[in-house]
């Protein structure tokens, strides 16, 4: 694998969980893999797991880590193709993708989308710039419309506690106060359609996701109908696609309780506002997996890693 962008990117989702859980059981199995490589993580935004989880799959691997949070400490970059750069912009990505190769094997980035223009933020400037002009492999550590780490994490997740039968995952959208991108919605809907699963889109009217990525998938408006018998219930917010970054509600009655969980797991990939997006008597109990989806987050870096660094 030369690039990890997408879910996509990996040949077989099913082989590489199951490469991820051995990493698990024997972190440093391949630690000389990493040796004199160095990894070059870009924050453009905040982060608590993608940068330490991130960090710690390298050092298993042995390799030399080197982070930048760009959006506060780097110069401001043009994207943009013959600009006349005589505003605030200081540095333009072709230079700064190309310094950065020379630094680094691989690069791992960060890049939230605005939320104001849907264009812009589908087009993945920073990703796809760094992309073309960079001669390295990058990784997406969450774009305006993708989080694969974190659907990778997942998936290894569900492996883990996946009963004997067919499970029904349920995505439930849940109510918060700002605005938040699509991503990890968008990453856990792919994933689901390479899974063999029941799987259920729950989400008031208004909050629809790109259609083109949901797709074939079943969506219940009724959180009720779309909770019975669940085993799975990974809840997440998301601002409106259609009105393009809005709240368009922050009905309470979307937040997760124990009541309405009853048997099912508990799924989110964090940071999470609790008694707002779900109760806390769901998030103390043992039927909530986001300790555990966040220590995976190690291995769905370590294998990806591993996985490029094989091709290096
Ligand atoms: N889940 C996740 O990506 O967490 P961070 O934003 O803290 O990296």
């Amino acid at each position: 694998m030369r690039n990890f962008l997408s879910i996509h990117d990996l040949a077989s989702l099913e082989a590489t969980v199951e490469e991820a859980i051995k990493l698990k059981n024997d972190p440093f199995k391949s630690e000389k893999l990493g040796k004199n490589k160095t990894i070059c993580l870009l924050f453009f935004n905040n982060s608590l797991r993608t940068r330490l989880s991130t960090q710690k799959a390298a050092l298993n691997l042995g390799m030399q880590v080197l982070i930048m949070n760009f959006g506060n400490e780097g110069w401001q970059l043009e994207f943009e193709d013959g600009t006349i750069m005589n505003h605030n912009k200081a540095e333009h990505i072709k230079e700064a993708a190309q310094v950065i190769s020379q630094y680094a094997d691989i690069l791992a980035i960060r890049a939230f989308p605005d939320l104001k223009d849907r264009e812009k933020d589908e087009a993945e400037l920073v990703l796809n710039g760094f992309k073309k002009y960079a001669s390295i492999p990058i990784v997406n550590m969450e774009s305006s419309v993708a989080h694969p780490l974190q659907a990778l994490a997942d998936a290894i997740t569900i492996a883990e506690h996946r009963p004997a039968y067919k499970p029904r995952v349920v995505l439930s959208w849940a109510p918060h106060p700002r605005a938040l991108p699509h991503a990890v919605a968008n990453s856990f809907v792919q994933l689901m359609k390479l899974q063999d699963v029941d799987f259920v889109i729950s989400h008031p009217k208004g909050y629809e996701l790109n259609q083109s990525i949901t797709k074939g998938c079943h969506i219940e408006h009724d959180q009720e109908k779309a909770l019975k018998n669940a085993d799975f219930v990974y809840v997440k917010n998301w601002s409106s696609y259609k009105d393009y970054g809005q709240v368009l509600t922050e009905d309470s009655k979307w937040m997760m309780t124990k009541k309405k969980l009853g048997n099912a797991k508990f799924m989110h990939c964090l940071p999470v506002r609790r008694n707002v997006i779900v109760e806390d008597e769901v998030l103390d109990s043992g039927q909530s997996l986001v300790i555990e989806q966040a220590k995976n987050r190690i291995f769905s870096a370590q294998v990806v890693l591993k996985k490029i660094l094989e091709k290096l």
